[in-house]
């Protein structure tokens, strides 16, 4: 495992308490660690501060000295070194911790700029919250009632901007809300690297749109929505489908590619309604692709796979297929299956004395959260000993051992084979027992189809292009008539011959930690929700096939783990 490094730390005084935070710090967060609220609309930790709300307003002092001979000067009443308050409020955000800064949050000055502020901005804000989708999520809402003067002097007839303009294919504004943060504007532009947002109209007249002839259409579209702190910005597949408060939260990692996106699964009664990042300032930031967010209707797709019989039963079907085939046998892994799948698919070849391949998945990569690798896990195919040398987009030695008859059953763990280069007529060949969640061309010409479920209906880890290794934990049951992977996995084992290994999560551990020794000090449940930095130096001369991304550079790996 490898630690970070210690950052350098600044001692400040924040509402009495003493704390010392790293450098580069700002009041905002400074005041975080000490459990000090500091209202805030446009600052967000991973974009540029910009200053324009105001919400944010702070007392701050220094320590005084002596212009003449730089000695501290005393307070005779306290006997402690005299703060030089500065007699205006001063912003949170673009304040920067300086040896000794002192911080007021509560004081008199502070409390009456912060009503001042609030009442400036329901202005023209209708406090809707009732009928607001963001309603549970809105910084507005909570700002107004904590530190809003709680009514307001305002006379004059609200001025009433558009409703529901579409900004794009996902992402719907409702403009009388926003209150002009830019933080959708700053995100687009610096971190999806799309300017297409910006301001239009001065003072109350102001409004958020498109540039023209531009679309709020790039795949990161729906951040926007996560961190507009009012309920302008909505997601038009989320809007008014489900009350915040009503839904569990899941930790989930993104399967769309080897970044390892920390995201949230949402659920109520066992359906999903959205998918949103979570902060891993190692991965993703606070950040996730628009693509990814929609892996959740796989679940619901008509095209998943489930079946009445009883998994006794198709088990039996394939030891059947295993026992014809004895000597014959291919195991087809996959990238896409989690570290302990992964597991124990390599015990399952060796069960069957089968040779064993994995199906590389690859497109471009955008630099930001989507890999050249598009299986979430090769990593752990590595770690687990499943392969050695990276897989090949083609199973092309398998297609050879079919039509020399040296394979006569295959086992593919989720993999089309198809897509993966055999023919229709090697399939016909063989026996093919298919695991999986959906249907492809394999599973049509299966003897055998074991469906499993999806990565929202079970638990297990992944590990990310860093070698980090992350879990997701089971958001939603399984889906009737499919069944869950390792259960699968273990009851092939037994029918191959050899002794069912653990097939729960909490109990196959300790037996991947004895087994594997990447993995010797880690065992499922103690891996943090930021994940474990695993020590790749075994793979690191690997030709990996993912460029630099967010949080990503090849190069920097091999460096790290010398
Ligand atoms: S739409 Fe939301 S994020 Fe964008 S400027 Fe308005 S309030 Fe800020
Ligand atoms: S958060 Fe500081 S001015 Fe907006």
């Amino acid at each position: 495992m490898i630690q970070p490094a210690k950052p350098d730390l600044v001692t400040v005084n924040i509402d009495g308490k003493e704390i010392a935070v790293p450098k580069g710090t700002n009041v905002i967060e400074a005041a975080r660690l000490v459990n000090v609220d500091v209202p805030h609309y446009c600052y967000h930790p991973k974009l540029a501060v910009v200053g324009n709300c105001r919400m944010c307003l702070i007392e701050m002092g220094m320590p005084a000295v002596d212009p003449a001979t730089k000695a501290a000067v005393m307070d005779p009443a306290t006997g402690k070194q005299k703060i030089n308050w500065i007699p205006r409020p001063q912003i949170g955000c673009g304040t920067t911790v300086s040896p000794g800064l002192h911080v007021k949050t509560t004081s008199p000055m502070v409390k009456d700029a912060r009503e001042g502020v609030m009442e400036f901005l329901l202005i023209n804000h209708p406090l809707d919250c009732p009928i607001c989708d963001q309603a549970g999520e809105c910084k507005l809402q909570e700002q107004a009632t904590g530190y809003g003067r709680g009514y307001s002097r305002f006379i004059e007839q609200k001025n009433v901007k558009p409703k529901r303009t579409q900004l794009g294919p996902r992402v719907t504004l409702d403009d009388e809300r926003c209150v002009l943060c830019s933080r959708c504007i700053r995100f687009s532009r610096d971190v999806a690297g799309a300017d297409v947002l910006g301001f239009v109209d001065r003072g109350s007249y102001s409004t958020l749109t498109c540039h023209p002839d531009k679309k709020l259409d790039h795949n990161y579209s729906l951040n926007t929505v996560d961190i507009c702190p009012v309920g302008a910005l909505t997601s038009t597949d989320f809007r008014f489908k489900m009350r915040v408060w009503f839904l569990k939260q899941t930790n989930t990692i993104c399967t769309e590619s080897s970044v390892g996106v920390n995201s949230v699964a949402w659920s109520r009664e066992g359906t999903l309604y959205r998918i949103t990042p979570r902060r891993n300032d190692e991965v993703n930031d606070t950040w996730m692709a628009d693509s990814g967010r929609v892996l959740y209707k796989q679940v619901q797709a008509t095209d998943r796979l489930t079946s009445e019989t009883a998994l006794d039963a198709l088990i039996a079907q394939a030891a059947a297929s295993f026992k014809a085939s004895a000597g014959a046998i291919a195991v087809v892994g996959s990238g896409r299956s989690s570290v302990e799948e992964q597991f124990l698919t390599k015990k399952l070849a060796a069960a069957l004395n089968a040779s064993v391949s994995l199906v590389s998945r690859t497109a471009q990569g955008d630099k930001l959260l989507i890999s050249a690798d598009r299986n979430p896990n090769v990593r752990g195919a590595l770690v687990t000993g499943l392969i050695t040398a990276l897989p090949a987009a083609q199973l092309t030695s398998l297609a050879a051992d079919i039509d020399s008859g040296k394979v006569k059953t295959v086992v593919s763990i989720g993999e089309d084979l198809i897509a993966a280069g055999l023919t229709a007529a090697q399939l016909a060949k063989v026996s093919i027992v298919y695991l999986g969640t959906h249907a492809n061309a394999t599973s049509a010409a299966a003897k055998t189809v074991i469906p499993t479920v999806t990565v929202f209906e079970k638990a297990g880890s992944f590990v990310n292009q860093q070698f980090r290794i992350q879990k997701f934990i089971q958001a939603i049951p399984p889906l009737a008539g499919a069944h869950n992977d390792l259960s699968v996995l273990a009851k092939l084992i037994a029918a191959a011959g050899a002794a069912a290994p653990a097939d729960q999560i909490g109990t196959l551990w300790p037996l991947i930690a004895a087994e594997v020794p990447v993995l010797s000090s880690v065992l499922y449940k103690t891996i943090p929700d930021t994940g474990v930095l695993l020590d790749a130096t075994t793979w690191r001369a690997l030709p990996f096939v993912e460029d630099q991304t967010l949080h990503f550079k090849p190069a920097a790996l091999a460096a790290a783990t010398v």
